[in-house]
């Protein structure tokens, strides 16, 4: 069998400052931990991953050009932008390969302007709500699909 793609982890605003967030809400990791946890678990998984942050929408969207131009699978939190980036959404549906939502709350039980995702129709599903086994889960459901 082929070795799979590099995944991309990509993850949006505020991630980078998780340590100073809702503890009750985000935990206690901060950002560098959260990326040694899925390195980790992707590891053990036997796949290849590139943990990426930023706050900025339009390196975002370079982020998801680059991994749809070299049909690199995606494993995207995109943090607020989640709720009303259209342009996000846009060059998230111009993916070449699998796409998979994840957030470490669940939005659906916090603040109504959490409910919407614009990201969700264009991803192959959404994993929320489990804290860091989100980004895990993501893996294992990952592996499945290449
Ligand atoms: C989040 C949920 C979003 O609503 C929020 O804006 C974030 C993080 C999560 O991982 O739970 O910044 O994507």
């Amino acid at each position: 069998m082929s070795k799979p793609p590099k995944i991309f982890i990509l993850n949006g605003p505020n991630l980078g400052r998780l340590d100073l967030r809702d503890s009750s809400i985000y935990g206690t990791m901060n950002f560098a931990q959260l990326a040694e946890f899925i390195e980790a678990e992707a590891t053990k998984v036997g796949l290849e991953v590139e943990v990426r942050q930023s706050d900025s929408e339009v390196e975002l969207i370079s982020w998801l050009h680059e991994a749809a131009d070299a049909k690199f699978p995606v494993i995207f939190n995109p943090a607020a932008f989640t709720h009303y980036s259209y342009a996000i959404r846009d060059a998230a549906a111009m993916l070449t390969a699998p796409l998979i939502e994840v957030h470490l709350s669940n939005p659906l039980a916090r603040e109504e302007f959490r409910h919407t995702s614009v990201i969700s129709g264009v991803a192959h599903g959404t994993i929320a709500g489990f804290g860091p086994d989100s980004y895990r889960l993501a893996l294992l459901a990952m592996k499945e699909l290449l």
